[in-house]
């Protein structure tokens, strides 16, 4: 089994990937050794809370006494801060007013955390991010010997072919970080990327949150509350009721690489484009890479079907 530390910005689709990694660590079938939040959706104390609200729902001890859950940084390195209300709500669960979590965030910073876990178990983490990267930076810059204690960073962010989601070129999580996220990928260490490219054919309509609707556990119920404000959003860019579960592909692409289609080319995140700031771009020509920098594998595509049932089921055994 894997030994995951989630590294988010809780965010509806984010905690439709604590509750599948939450399904993942009752089965036995994965070790979620920490969390860490990260600006992005919402503001990373927010964003803590709703983690551990979401672990708890899902029956996993979480906070000093549980899965430890680190608050990491409150702005990205080189640019103003930005949430995500629209997409998520003003506290990024859709404004669902959930009651306080019983667990506490612990005192150690997100940053700080990466590096120690890391440490502890040299080759086992697989590090999963699904907000942007200001925390995997800001580890990296701590411990520059990081990406040799670490088995493999699964990151959900980017486009290539398809359009951004954020500006015209940029995907939400490297916008919000475009330094960090270029740091990540410039790193020695096996970086798996799962664009808006491959999340965007994996969106979920209408018959799938019908389902999820008809199951009655709290889980579920939760879900289905989360997603309706989502769902919302995301209607008039899909012309379809439904939404991209975005996060929740990537989790499942760490765990079970099998689903999906990849390429490998080094990537790299524009930095000072008028337009195109926060843009990843990858060298698509035919001919051997010029550029020195370690392949990136990105998914172009996956096993639509499979993630769906497989997420669905997740949800429906909690
Ligand atoms: C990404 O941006 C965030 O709003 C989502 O949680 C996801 O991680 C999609 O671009
Ligand atoms: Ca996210």
């Amino acid at each position: 089994a894997r030994t995951i530390l989630y590294d988010c910005d809780t965010g509806i689709d984010d905690a439709m990937t604590l509750l599948y990694l939450a399904s993942l660590v009752r089965a036995g079938e994965a070790d979620l050794a920490g969390v860490g939040t990260v600006h992005g959706n919402v503001d990373p104390l927010t964003g803590a809370l709703n983690t551990l609200r979401v672990l708890e729902l899902a029956g996993i001890k979480a906070g000093e006494e549980g899965v430890p859950v680190a608050v990491g940084a409150a702005r990205p390195m080189a640019q103003e801060v930005h949430y995500a209300a629209d997409w998520h709500g003003t506290d990024g669960l859709g404004d669902t007013g959930l009651p306080e979590p019983e667990g506490r965030p612990v005192a150690e910073p997100a940053a700080a955390q990466i590096v120690r876990l890391a440490r502890a178990r040299p080759g086992e983490l697989t590090l999963l991010a699904t907000g942007p990267l200001t925390n995997l930076g800001a580890a990296l810059l701590l411990d520059p010997d990081l990406p040799s204690l670490v088995r493999e960073v699964v990151v959900m962010g980017g486009a290539f072919g398809h359009p951004g989601n954020i500006t015209t070129h940029a995907e939400a999580n490297i916008w919000h970080d475009p330094e960090a996220a270029d740091l990540v990928f410039a790193a020695d260490w096996p970086v798996v990327l799962v664009p808006l490219d491959a999340t965007h054919p994996s969106a979920v309509h209408g018959d799938w949150l019908d389902r999820l609707a008809a199951h009655g556990t709290e889980a579920a119920r939760f879900a289905v509350r989360v997603l309706d404000f989502y769902v919302g959003a995301y209607t008039p860019v899909l012309r379809a009721r439904g939404a991209v579960i975005h996060d929740a592909l990537a989790a499942m692409l760490a765990v079970r690489p099998e689903l999906g289609e990849y390429v490998e080319r080094p990537v790299r995140v524009e930095l000072r484009g008028e337009l195109t700031r926060g843009a990843t771009v990858w060298d698509a020509r035919s001919l051997p890479a010029e550029d020195p920098r370690r392949p990136v594998r990105v998914a172009v595509g996956s096993d639509v079907p499979e993630f769906q049932e497989r997420l669905l089921s997740a949800i429906q055994s909690l």
